[in-house]
């Protein structure tokens, strides 16, 4: 049985005071058995990772990273390590968001060095964001880009085991559903969710295959949270403007107690 997971991505919004009061707020109202139920995480901005995994450090709430660079060190300025990350105990992150693939370029080659770096190091959740653009839809495209993305990451994965691969959560993650308010309706969340379920049954040994969670994200709401988490081969959620309120994100985590 795969457990199912939510994760809140901030991208780059809130600030060090308010990170502080939303988990202290989730750790108020929540016990651990509660928080146990499903896996929670949250993807905070860089500079307030360390406090929010010293405040969350007892209860089972994993605190993600939004992005690593692919070298381990060196003359990148701007950039942060899987090194500097797990010197501050971090070891979920996200990589491939679609966000970094439009704003900075990030391509499959890139993606697969950061996934292979993070496997590596042993992050414990690597979620892997994979999705079409509107127009790839619109000319019915989709399927085809969808393969090809995986096919050029995943399955290139170093050494792929069963101890490396289940790291691994695919994040469905339509672009144009990003922020915009268009959720796919459960017939295409649906669609996708069993098409990567079986790009990933054929070619990959089905104890391997089997581990991968497939999540979804674009635009989850109030209204739609509820029966999106409901189908088949949803194991997940990756939620971006929701997840930004404590009162929201304490919504959420209600559901599924
Ligand atoms: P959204 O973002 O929920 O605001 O659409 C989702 C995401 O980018 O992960």
């Amino acid at each position: 049985m795969r457990k199912k997971i939510i994760v809140g991505n901030w991208k780059m919004n809130n600030n060090l005071s308010y990170t502080e009061f939303f988990l202290k707020q989730i750790i108020k109202n929540f016990s651990i058995k509660q928080l146990s139920k499903i896996e929670i995480g949250i993807a905070i901005p860089f500079p307030f990772l360390f406090i929010a995994k010293n405040i969350v450090k007892e209860y089972p709430i994993n605190i993600f990273a939004q992005n690593i660079h692919y070298m381990d060190y060196g003359a990148y300025t701007g950039e942060v390590s899987a090194n500097m990350l797990i010197s501050i105990n971090i070891k979920n992150i996200i990589i491939g968001h679609s966000e970094r693939r439009f704003f900075f370029n990030e391509n499959n080659n890139i993606l697969l060095k950061k996934i292979n770096l993070a496997i590596d190091k042993k992050f414990k959740r690597i979620i892997f964001c994979i999705g079409e653009n509107e127009y790839e839809r619109k000319t019915k495209q989709y399927l085809t880009v969808i393969k090809e993305q995986i096919i050029n990451t995943i399955f290139k994965i170093n050494k792929i085991n069963n101890s490396r691969i289940s790291k691994i959560i695919i994040a469905y993650e339509p672009v144009w559903a990003i922020g915009s308010g268009k959720t796919a309706n459960p017939n295409q969340i649906e669609e996708i969710h069993y098409y990567i379920r079986d790009i990933l049954n054929k070619e990959l040994d089905y104890t391997i295959s089997n581990n991968i969670r497939i999540i979804y994200g674009g635009s989850i709401n109030n209204k739609n949270i509820d029966y999106i988490m409901h189908i088949n081969n949803v194991d997940g959620l990756l939620i971006g403007n929701y997840s930004l309120l404590y009162e929201q994100y304490i919504q959420i985590i209600y559901k599924y107690l």
